[in-house]
């Protein structure tokens, strides 16, 4: 089954959590999209979507959310994986159901937050003062689960059958 791993990142953790999915399932049967250099791209000839995405500032980058919203038709026509990158714990199972509209987590194989990381060195200076201010960290921390990540994997390749959308 072919899949296609259609992200967007901001400082290059979520571009790393889908390069992990993609070394899972196989390179040869994954390919990535990077929302930044392909907004347009044909999934047609791809079976499986996935799609990922951060939180920054509570919302998910605007590039997924128009994506999602833009594709709605065809996600609902593929098996689906939704995942996400967040530091904020507590609000993780909030941002996720705001990040992704219902409809889709709901047709969604697998969904999963990841973790995320802090990426000091990738930061502008607004950001490296917003982080200090509310997380209270000033050095890069790591938090991607890897669990998590296989979990996803696992449930991807195990899940059901696609069934198709009765219209
Ligand atoms: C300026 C800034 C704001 C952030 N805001 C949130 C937030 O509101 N909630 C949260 O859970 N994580 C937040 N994060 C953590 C990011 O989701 C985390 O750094 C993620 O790994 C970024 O992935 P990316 O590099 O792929 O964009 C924020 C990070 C930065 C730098």
């Amino acid at each position: 089954m072919r899949t296609a791993i259609v992200y967007a990142s901001k400082h290059g953790t979520t571009e790393k959590v889908a390069r992990q999915i993609q070394q899972q399932l196989g390179e040869d049967k994954a390919q990535l999209f990077n929302l930044k250099n392909n907004p347009k791209f044909d999934l047609s000839h791809f079976e499986q979507v996935i799609v990922g995405g951060s939180i920054h500032a509570g919302q998910i980058q605007k590039r997924v959310k128009d994506y999602l919203q833009k594709n709605i038709p065809e996600l609902l026509e593929k098996r689906l994986g939704l995942f996400l990158c967040c530091m904020h714990e507590e609000e993780a199972d909030n941002q996720f159901k705001n990040a992704y509209p219902e409809v889709l987590r709901n047709h969604a194989t697998a969904k999963k937050v990841v973790g995320g990381e802090f990426r000091f060195d990738r930061m502008n200076f607004f950001e490296r003062a917003i982080v200090k201010k509310i997380a209270g960290i000033s050095e890069s921390v790591t938090k991607i689960d890897a669990s998590k990540i296989q979990e996803f994997v696992e449930e991807m390749k195990n899940g059901n059958e696609l069934q198709k959308p009765t219209r």
